[in-house]
């Protein structure tokens, strides 16, 4: 598969496709990269919260499908967490939690970009912010980044495979963090030349945290 044949349609997700946000969660978890089993998102208590009782009002997400195949090859979601893993930002207003993954063999094309932009597109209209949680090895730090999102400070944490996450906050409400338009735009733009992907109107969902 190269760039120039993957076209893609993006659309909401609805509020009975819990097995799909299920599924994503293994793929943003990293779980099978890590050789854990994905039935481990099932009963693992950090992961429970990105995906349990999918459906409830605000949660959020936009999937990406491969027009060729049907098949969906990656998702952004953002929830409400419980307070116990929510960040601790109530300065900050309501915060919503964002989770994201895409199926290996379509990664580095631009669809996480395009799907990430129209969920945090529709986000801004119901929330002053969102967090998520991100090991400090990730590449992902620097689509994280491109998007505006920054490290909390004092946010480092060991998470639940062991390793080193911080927490980064997209702050809506405050200028001085919005977005790095120009990036997140040229890296549109170019997904766009690429693909001539299908981008349906309106958006979004809500939702993730450790990755
Ligand atoms: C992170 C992820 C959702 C990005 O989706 P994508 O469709 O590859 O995203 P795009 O092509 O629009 O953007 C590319 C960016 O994604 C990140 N990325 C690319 N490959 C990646 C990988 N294997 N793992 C993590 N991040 C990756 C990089 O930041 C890259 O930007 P760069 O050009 O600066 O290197 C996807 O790579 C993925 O599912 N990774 C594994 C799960 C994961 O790490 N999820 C996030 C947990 S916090």
């Amino acid at each position: 598969m190269n760039a120039e044949s993957t076209l893609i349609e993006m659309r909401e997700v609805g509020r009975d496709e819990v097995a799909l946000i299920f599924s994503f969660l293994t793929i943003a978890s990293r779980m099978e990269e890590q050789g854990e089993p994905l039935q481990k998102a099932l009963v693992d208590e950090q992961l429970s919260p990105y995906w349990k009782g999918w459906g409830r009002p605000g949660d959020k997400a936009i999937v990406a499908s491969d027009t060729a195949s049907g098949l969906p090859v990656c998702c952004a979601w953002v929830r409400d967490l419980p307070p116990q893993h929510a960040l601790k930002t109530s300065a900050q207003g309501r915060v919503l939690e964002l989770a994201v993954g895409t199926v290996a063999q379509y990664r580095g094309k631009g669809i996480g970009t395009a799907v990430m932009r129209r969920l945090l597109d529709a986000c801004q209209a119901v929330c002053d912010g969102i967090s998520l949680s991100v090991r400090t090895t990730n590449p992902a730090l620097r689509l994280y980044a491109r998007f505006g999102f920054v490290k909390v400070d004092g946010s480092e944490h060991t998470n639940r495979v062991g390793s080193q996450s911080i927490t980064m906050l997209l702050n809506f409400r405050d200028s001085s963090q919005s977005p790095n338009r120009s990036e997140v735009e040229a890296a549109k733009t170019e997904f766009k030349q690429a693909h001539a992907e299908n981008i349906p109107a309106s958006p979004c969902a809500e939702a993730a945290r450790e990755s």
